[in-house]
């Protein structure tokens, strides 16, 4: 119910449209209401002008009317009197002429009709606008989330949420529930006509009604319970015929063709019991449903006819009333189905409201401050950090990073070196130890202004699928055509760009498809110059490429880390080679560090990876 309640809350900001749902489907069932009414003088008219009139001015009399006979309650009969006086003023307007009726009745189906239109159209409207929000809404908590978030939830999953659940509410809000809403008012509406056509009639059919349609319900179920036994039974068969034949061989060998063939018996005898029952329920169902429905029918037509005899009742009056009834049993029978729909919306709500409400892991603090400039460096001190419990990835990593200056991370695969990288944007947050910039803790700053101030550069480039030109110039809505040429020359990438015939407006097709590995790279490298951030991170950024590609991009990389605080990241030694200080990392912390001759000097860890790779000097 929460849920239902939490959903219809975003409806809130259409609520006009709602109201004109509502209007509409109001006025539905009036029309209908009114359509059935008009059946009492058409008729009434067809077997003798004015009989309904007689009766209802009889009626409003009050002598000798039904009502008065035995008493029924007060309010029951002062309603009663309401309805009659409402029927006879509005009989009194009406055309006695039969053509005159029909074309009433003609212009009561076209407005009734208009009328569904408008409601259905208003209430869809209100139904896919209100689920289009929640699904924005999803989408904007979604992108908020951090990575460990997405890590957890299974990409498909999380695409589930935002399709087919999303959908499935839409089919309870706004198919369901327009059904819902038009039904209740129609039901309600002929309820409250066929009381106040005749009030013990209207309480004999509703007695007789469920009599007839309860079996219905209780056959179809019936039959659906039987034929699932059967097919069940039909499966077991199945099971006895395949082992039997695939093993022949061995019951051959055994001599047991007479046990496995009774065995097969015994399966056959209970498939025949129970289709046989299933069978019953079916062919029980037409004779009991005629019988009782001839019953039921006729227990009304004789009941009608007793107080039609005594002019209580007119033929009109009661085809109007079984109009009316017959009327109420297509939305009886959806409203059983609602309860399904809903069950399903309220189960999708949930899933959709559980990933609404999950907590964001990395926030701003509640004092957090802009970031300004770096002006000393980066430092991580004894940072220890997990992805999973027990499994420490980072063991009291420490590492400088002077403003300025291009510091490498090298070492083993797995030795934490991407997480690093990981932890300085704070895709992450550490678990102890900090990080800082120019000693401040950078959960300190806000999550936008630090992440501002960082380019990142990993192996495998994001591109999205639209124009080279918004590639580079991602996030900006004013697009600087000279900044833009000068990123795409200094990144080595307009040569390959002007090369499209659409030049900087090529779209680069799905995850930039349309190009080669270096060329995304090289894009990549413009986008972040573009961005102009002061601080850098470059993890692999070479190192899926060839070595002629990997020249041109380390070429772009240089132009890209001038000037820059650069943390670069590189399993060949040679590409880090030029860096002002080298750290070696292995097993979460940092063995080794110093210049790329200091540390050949030193015959360690790193000394062993330059040998491996030839590189002595
Ligand atoms: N998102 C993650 N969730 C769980 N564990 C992870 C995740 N990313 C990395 N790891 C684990 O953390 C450890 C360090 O991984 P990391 O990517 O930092 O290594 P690396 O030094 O960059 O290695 P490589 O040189 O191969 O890129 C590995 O054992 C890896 O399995
Ligand atoms: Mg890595």
């Amino acid at each position: 119910m929460k849920v239902l309640l939490r959903l219809l809350r975003y409806t809130r900001p259409h609520i006009g449209w709602a109201a004109v749902a509502v209007v509409g489907m109001v006025g539905v069932a009036l029309a209908t209401v009114f359509l059935m009414y008009l059946v009492v003088p058409l008729f009434d008219n067809m077997l003798g002008a004015g009989a309904a009139q007689q009766i209802l001015g009889k009626n409003v009399a009050g002598e000798g009317s039904g009502a008065g006979k035995k008493p029924l309650s007060p309010v029951v009969r002062g309603l009663q009197r309401q309805f009659e006086r409402a029927r006879a003023a509005l009989a009194s307007h009406l055309p006695s002429e039969g053509w005159a009726l029909a074309a009433l009745v003609l212009l009561t189906v076209f407005v009734k009709n208009a009328l569904t239109y408008f409601g259905h159209y208003a209430f869809f409207r209100t139904g896919l606008a209100t689920v289009k929000d929640l699904r924005d809404h999803l989408v904007d908590a979604l992108l908020r989330q951090s990575p460990e978030y997405f890590q957890q939830q299974p990409t498909a999953v999380l695409m589930s949420r935002v399709t087919n659940d999303v959908e499935q509410i839409t089919a309870a809000l706004s198919d369901r529930f327009g059904d819902l809403f038009q039904d209740s008012f129609t039901v309600v509406g002929l309820l409250v006509y066929a009381f106040s056509l005749n009030f013990r009639f209207a309480l004999a059919a509703l007695v007789v009604a469920p009599l007839l349609i309860a079996p219905v319900w209780h056959f179809s179920r019936r039959l659906r319970k039987r034929s699932h036994q059967s097919q069940q039974r039909l499966g077991e068969m199945n099971t006895v015929l395949d082992e039997v034949f695939k093993g022949h061989k061995v019951v051959q060998a055994f001599g047991m063709e007479r046990f496995e063939a009774a065995r097969f018996r015994q399966a056959t005898r209970r498939h025949f019991t129970a289709n046989l029952k299933a069978r019953k329920v079916q062919a029980l169902n037409a004779p009991v449903m005629e019988v009782l429905g001839v019953g039921g029918a006729m227990a009304l037509i004789g009941y009608a006819s007793h107080l039609i005899s005594r002019g209580e009742m007119t033929l009109g009056l009661f085809t109007s009333f079984l109009f009316a009834l017959y009327c109420m049993y297509n939305p009886i029978k959806r409203l059983n189905k609602l309860n399904l729909a809903l069950q399903m919306a309220i189960a999708a709500g949930e899933r959709v409201f559980a990933v609404l409400d999950a907590p964001v892991a990395i926030t701003d603090r509640p004092n957090a401050r802009p970031f300004g400039q770096l002006r000393q460096g980066i430092r991580f001190s004894n940072v220890h950090f997990a992805y999973e419990p027990e499994k420490p990835v980072l063991r009291g990593f420490d590492l400088e990073i002077p403003a300025g200056k291009v510091v490498a991370l090298v070492g083993p695969s797995g030795a934490g070196k991407s997480t690093v990288a990981q932890l300085l944007p704070r895709f992450w947050d550490v678990q102890q130890g900090c990080i800082t910039a120019d000693g401040v803790d950078i959960r300190d700053f806000t999550l936008a202004s630090w992440r501002g101030a960082i380019g990142l550069v990993t192996q495998e480039t994001v591109l999205f699928n639209t124009t080279i030109r918004a590639n580079i110039a991602y996030g900006q809505e004013e697009v600087d055509e000279e900044r833009l040429r000068a990123c795409a020359q200094a990144a080595f990438a307009e040569e390959f760009i002007l090369e499209f015939p659409d030049g900087y407006d090529t779209v680069v097709g799905e995850a930039g498809i349309k190009l080669s590995g270096g060329q995304r790279q090289r894009l990549a490298v413009a986008r972040a110059l573009y961005k102009n951030p002061p601080i850098l991170i470059l993890d692999e950024a070479t190192s899926a490429l060839d070595a002629e590609a990997e020249a041109v991009v380390q070429k772009a990389l240089e132009n890209l880390m001038r000037g820059r605080t650069t943390l670069v990241i590189a399993h060949r030694l040679a590409t880090v080679r030029n860096a002002d200080w080298i750290a070696v990392m292995d097993e979460g912390r940092v063995v080794e560090q110093g210049t790329h001759r200091q540390l050949l000097a030193r015959s360690g860890l790193y000394a062993y990876l330059a040998e491996l790779q030839g590189l002595t000097e």
